[in-house]
C-alpha cells in the first residue's frame, strides 16, 4: 500500500479526541478488571484483644459501619477488651461464635478484677434489657441482684462486693429461685435487680456472674457470602438500607459470583452505555 493510504488507516487515530477516548476507555477497562472493590477493602475482621471483630459486628471509630449491621457498633477498651452497650449497660464480650450466632458477655462490673479501675464496690446496674438485636440464649439461670444489703454471715457465699453507694453495705446475687429471696429484700435498699447468668454449675454465683450469660443476634446472615469470598456489610443509604455481599469485583447483594440477576444486570446495562458513550463515537470517528 502507499503512503496515502497508509495515511487514511491512521489518521483518525492522531485525532486527540479518539486518542483520548482510547485511553479512557483503557483505563476503565483496566480499573474494572484489575483494582479490588473499595468497600471489599476496607472490610477486613480487626482484632479487638484475643477477639476477631467482623460482621455483624463493627469496632466503632476504627472499622467502617458498612463493615457491619445497623445497632452492632462496639467499642474497644484500652487494656483490649471488646465492650458491647445494652441499654446504657456495659457489658465485656468474651467470646463471639458467629457460627450460631452467639456471644458470651457479662455486665462490666461484675468483671473480676473490673479492668483498670480502682473502685472495688458495685454500682446498682439495670436490669437486663437485650433490645430487638439480642436475646438470651436458652437454658441459663435467671439472677436477682440486691443493693445495700445489710446481711447475717449464713449468706456469705450470696455476696458479690460491697455497695459504692454505701460502702459499708453489700451487693448480693441469688438465683431466681432461691428461697432466701423473701428475707433477703428486707435487708437491702430498692426492689431487686433482674439478670442472667451461663448455668453451668461450676463455682458459685459471684463466679457466674463473671462469665455472664449467653446472648443470640438477629442480622442478615453471613455465611454465603463468605464462602463465596466476599466480606458482608449493609448499604446504610436510606434507599437501600440492606446487607451487601462486598466482593473483590464489586458489590453484590448476597454472595459474590456471576448468579446475581440485579446487579448483572446493572452492569451489563454499565457496559452497554460505556460502549454506546465511548466505544461508539470512536468507531464513528474511525469510520467517518
Ligand atoms: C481470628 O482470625 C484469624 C484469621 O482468620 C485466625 O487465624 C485466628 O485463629 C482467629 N482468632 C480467634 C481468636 O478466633
Ligand atoms: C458505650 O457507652 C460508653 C459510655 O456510656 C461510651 O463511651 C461508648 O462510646 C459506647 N459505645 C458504643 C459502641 O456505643
Ligand atoms: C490497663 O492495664 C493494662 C495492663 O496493666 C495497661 O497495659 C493498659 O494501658 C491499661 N489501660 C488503661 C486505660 O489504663
Ligand atoms: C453456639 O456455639 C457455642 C460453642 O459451640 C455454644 O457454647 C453455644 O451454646 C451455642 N449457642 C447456642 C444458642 O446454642
Ligand atoms: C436482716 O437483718 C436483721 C437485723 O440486722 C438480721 O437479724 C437478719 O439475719 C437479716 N436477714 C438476713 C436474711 O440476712
Ligand atoms: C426489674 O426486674 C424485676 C424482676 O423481674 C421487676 O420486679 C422490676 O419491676 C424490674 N424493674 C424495672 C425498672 O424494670
Amino acid at each position: 500500500m502507499n503512503l496515502n493510504t497508509l495515511f487514511f488507516i491512521l489518521k483518525p487515530f492522531s485525532s486527540p479526541l479518539i486518542l483520548s477516548h482510547i485511553v479512557l476507555f483503557y483505563l476503565i477497562a483496566t480499573n474494572i478488571s484489575c483494582s479490588v472493590d473499595p468497600k471489599f477493602d476496607a472490610c477486613p475482621s480487626k482484632t479487638c484483644g484475643n477477639q476477631n471483630i467482623s460482621y455483624p459486628f463493627y469496632i466503632q471509630g476504627i472499622q467502617e459501619p458498612f463493615c457491619g449491621y445497623p445497632g452492632f457498633g462496639i467499642s474497644c477498651d484500652p487494656s483490649g477488651f471488646p465492650i458491647l452497650n445494652l441499654s446504657n449497660t456495659q457489658y465485656i464480650i468474651h467470646q463471639i461464635f458467629y457460627q450460631n450466632k452467639t456471644l458470651r458477655v457479662s455486665n462490666l462490673a461484675f468483671s473480676n478484677p473490673p479492668p483498670n479501675t480502682t473502685k472495688p464496690c458495685l454500682p446498682r446496674t439495670q436490669n437486663l434489657t437485650t433490645g430487638n438485636l439480642f436475646s438470651v440464649a436458652p437454658n441459663q439461670k435467671g439472677v436477682i441482684l440486691f443493693y445495700g444489703c445489710d446481711l447475717s454471715s449464713s449468706l456469705e457465699e450470696h455476696r458479690v462486693g460491697c455497695y459504692a453507694e454505701k460502702e459499708s453495705s453489700s451487693v448480693v446475687a441469688l438465683y431466681e429461685e432461691d428461697k432466701n429471696i423473701r428475707s433477703v429484700t428486707e435487708n437491702c435498699t430498692g426492689e431487686g435487680v433482674a439478670t442472667t447468668t451461663v448455668a453451668d454449675g461450676i463455682g458459685g454465683i459471684r463466679e457466674s456472674l463473671r462469665k455472664g450469660l449467653l446472648l443470640t443476634w438477629t442480622a442478615s446472615d453471613c455465611n454465603t457470602c463468605t464462602s463465596t469470598g466476599g466480606r458482608c456489610g449493609f448499604d446504610l443509604d436510606p434507599r437501600v438500607y440492606a446487607f451487601r455481599c462486598f466482593c473483590t469485583d464489586r458489590v453484590h447483594s448476597a454472595k459474590c459470583g456471576l448468579d446475581d440477576p440485579g446487579y448483572s444486570l446493572f452492569i451489563n446495562l454499565f457496559t452497554f452505555q460505556l460502549y454506546e458513550s465511548i466505544l461508539l463515537p470512536t468507531y464513528l470517528h474511525i469510520i467517518v
